[in-house]
């Protein structure tokens, strides 16, 4: 079970290897999606996997903070049906799905899409108007010497309370 160094090792990645991604790595990948848990096992989500060129040069053309989609071999729309709790739901498929591709030697980036890039990156996959397009995750190979922003994390002190809001007493984790 190594989980903690999967979860303390990934980091965001925004370039990738031009590899394509086998079949085998991929459909791991979607498994992880599909095992998240979800409120009542709704299992709200729907899957639309890119992996056109012309395509993924689109919607990187259209995510304004997701232009290396453009450069990604593949990439994964999380489409969602009308979940009881569609944050925490999407939420946890978008992370067992990043938390796979890196354990694989791939690298993931989430990326915000606003209403007006949801409704066009919608058109592009037609996916239905009724349904919700969380985000578009593209994978690929990350280059040994891939470019991360965000290694630094606040302390646990910062973030933990014991046994009422505001106690800081010091922590024992
Ligand atoms: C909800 C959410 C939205 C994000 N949106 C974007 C985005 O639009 N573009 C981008 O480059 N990174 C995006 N990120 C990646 C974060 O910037 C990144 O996870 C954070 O800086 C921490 O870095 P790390 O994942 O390497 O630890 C997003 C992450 C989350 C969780």
């Amino acid at each position: 079970m190594e989980v903690y160094e999967a979860l303390r090792t990934r980091r965001t990645v925004r370039q990738f290897k031009p590899d394509p991604v086998p079949d085998e790595a991929l459909n791991k990948v979607l498994q992880a999606a599909r095992w998240a848990p979800s409120s009542r096992n709704e299992q709200p989500w729907r899957l639309v996997v890119v992996r056109d060129r012309e395509k993924l040069r689109a919607i990187g053309e259209t995510a304004r903070t997701g232009g290396f989609i453009a450069d990604a071999p593949v990439a994964v729309a999380l489409v969602m049906d009308h979940a009881d709790q569609p944050r925490m739901d999407g939420g946890r498929a978008l992370q067992q799905m990043e938390l796979m591709a890196w354990s694989e030697g791939m690298g993931t980036c989430f990326v915000t899409l606003p209403p007006d890039q949801e409704s066009r990156i919608k058109e592009l996959l037609d996916i239905p108007p009724d349904l919700d397009l969380v985000t578009v995750l593209p994978f690929g190979y990350r280059p040994d010497d891939f470019r991360s922003r965000g290694v630094p994390r606040k302390p646990l002190a910062e973030m933990v309370h014991f046994e009422r809001f505001g106690n800081r007493a010091p922590s024992r984790v």
